[in-house]
């Protein structure tokens, strides 16, 4: 399947604000998380069927410091203190990729600031199917 873009903007925030001062975003914004240990943002995925997906987070960090993200997938933590490095500026935007089990139908996958300087700018999730490494013949 194509891979489907969810923007942050879109999603349920918890201690954060929709900005759009610095360009590069995809949308109409990004979501600027609180300075807080507790901020988090909730996507609502669907995807067809269950497996693994990769979760290609889309973010800006100006500052030289980790702004670490835990990711939960339905209440479940799939990735503890995923990096999100400096990207050199606010208008710089990154990926960063995790790969998670999905159920099919609707997924929640959250992001919670761990650090606190809250989390970095985030853009978007991009929600993808995992290309398979080709198994050798034996
Ligand atoms: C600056 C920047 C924000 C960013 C914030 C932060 O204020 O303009 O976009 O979110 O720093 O450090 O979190």
């Amino acid at each position: 399947a194509a891979p489907v873009r969810y923007e942050s903007e879109n999603a349920t925030i918890s201690q954060g604000v929709v900005e759009s001062n610095h360009a590069g975003f995809t949308g109409t914004g990004f979501v600027n998380f609180d300075n807080v240990t507790t901020s988090s943002l909730e996507y609502t995925v669907t995807v067809p069927s269950a497996g693994p997906y990769s979760l290609k987070f889309r973010y800006a960090n100006g500052t030289t410091t980790n702004r670490p993200l835990d990711v939960a997938v339905n209440g479940t933590l799939v990735a503890n203190d995923l990096g999100f490095p400096g990207t050199g500026a606010w208008t710089t935007y990154q990926t960063i990729t995790a790969t998670a089990n999905l159920v099919a139908g609707t997924n929640k996958i959250r992001t919670t600031s761990v650090v606190a300087e809250g989390g970095p700018n985030a853009d978007s999730l991009t929600v993808d199917t995992v290309t398979a490494a080709a198994t050798p013949v034996a």
